[in-house]
């Protein structure tokens, strides 16, 4: 059992500079939590102060309820997987997986179960024997895991430990992180800059930008209903689409005209947008790309007639990019449209997916 609690944690770098601000959450037991951002939101900076790595300027930090804040970092029962797993290159991968438990002074028959089990879950029981210098970046990665796993800690900490690997092996160790979180039943924090690391791993997500957590949400709902055009824009690829529209009321419709286009929205966006106040008003609305696509017998939606800027054939589906106004757009449709650059195209927009942001504060409006 290891639940988390981050209480108006703020982090102080001694130069003055505030890299985390007022973050607050509770994490409970057997949660996958990702913690994403741009690169210096101070994703890892939460992450050493959880571990003890790092001092806690403000705030409370507690473990199962306790109080950690002043913990040494070997006390708080936590093991952390760093992106960079440096192993100890003389050792065998079976002495390195072993390290900390003779460090704990186990004893050997304790030992040998412990690494044998982490090497069983991991798949490592045929390479026990070999030195790292003789191992795949993704076994490498294995056994680092393994160092982690044989300590039975409370909690995981892993600050982008995939990020060293290329594409093809980063999936594959996604399925495994994946399994090894629900074989051990273990709490764990993950960082990454990796979307679909994020949308397929995490039980929660935290988005953070400056310091300050954006949204923290399951993946489905950060996807579709992201509490600011940040998170918005941050989340799904290609990037959602957006551009600014006015609102006007036209007898007992409301509409939203940008670029060239005007639309008629629908009653729940209508009458969010009128009891808020934005009628006369201009806002920022978005659409996702996969809520845009070429017009089929019976679809559904609001057309638009757009010149093509670029075909892009994905294999299993196209992207059409074309300009809107000064905004450049994509839509996913069929891999076969096969359009031209200049060709003059009929799409359909789905209002029902429609988000719509204040303009200046850039929160959600409605979605
Ligand atoms: N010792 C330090 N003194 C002052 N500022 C620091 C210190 N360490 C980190 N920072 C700053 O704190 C901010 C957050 O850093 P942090 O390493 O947490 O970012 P991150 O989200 O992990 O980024 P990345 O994705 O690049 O790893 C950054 O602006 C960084 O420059
Ligand atoms: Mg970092």
């Amino acid at each position: 059992m290891a639940s988390v609690q981050l209480n108006h944690i703020f982090k102080r770098y001694p130069n003055g500079f505030e890299a985390v601000k007022d973050f607050n959450l509770d994490i409970e037991d057997k949660e996958f939590i990702i913690f994403v951002g741009p690169s210096g939101c101070g994703k890892s900076t939460t992450l050493r102060m959880v571990a003890g790595l790092e001092d806690i300027s403000e705030g409370d930090l507690l473990i199962d309820g306790k109080r950690v804040n002043d913990v040494e970092p070997k006390d708080r029962d936590i093991a952390m997987v760093f992106q960079s797993y440096a192993l100890y290159p003389h050792m065998t991968v079976y002495d390195n997986i072993a390290f900390s438990l003779k460090l704990a002074k186990l004893s050997k028959d304790e030992i040998d179960k412990k690494v044998k089990e982490a090497a069983r879950i991991l798949d490592l029981e045929s390479l026990l024997n070999r030195k790292p210098s003789a191992l795949s970046g993704g076994q490498r990665q294995r056994v680092a895991m393994g160092r982690a796993i044989v300590r039975n800690p409370k909690v995981f900490l892993m600050d982008e430990p995939l990020s060293n690997l290329d594409a093809k092996l980063r999936g594959q160790m996604r399925v495994e992180i994946s399994k090894l979180h629900q074989e051990l039943g273990a709490t764990i924090i993950y960082v990454t800059h990796d979307q679909t690391e994020a949308m397929t791993l995490g039980t929660r997500i935290v988005v953070m930008k400056d310091g300050i957590v954006q949204q923290i949400d399951t993946p489905e709902n950060l996807y579709n209903h992201p509490a600011n055009k940040f998170v918005a824009g941050f989340i799904g690829m290609p990037v959602m689409n957006m551009i600014d529209a006015q609102v006007a009321q036209e007898g007992a419709d409301i509409t939203l005209s940008f670029a060239d286009q005007k639309i008629t929205l629908d009653a729940k966006r209508a009458s969010a947008l009128k009891e808020k106040d934005y009628i006369g008003k201009t806002v920022t609305i978005g659409i996702r790309p996969e809520d845009i696509n070429e017009q089929r017998a019976g679809g559904n939606g609001v057309p638009i007639h757009v010149e093509t800027t670029v075909f892009e054939m994905l294999g299993s589906e196209g992207l059409l990019y074309f300009n809107l106004a000064d905004s450049n757009w994509v839509s996913s449709v069929s891999p076969g449209m096969g359009a031209k650059p200049g060709d003059q195209v009929d799409l359909l927009i789905n209002l029902e997916k429609m988000h719509i942001f204040d303009k200046e504060t850039e929160m959600t409006i409605v979605d």
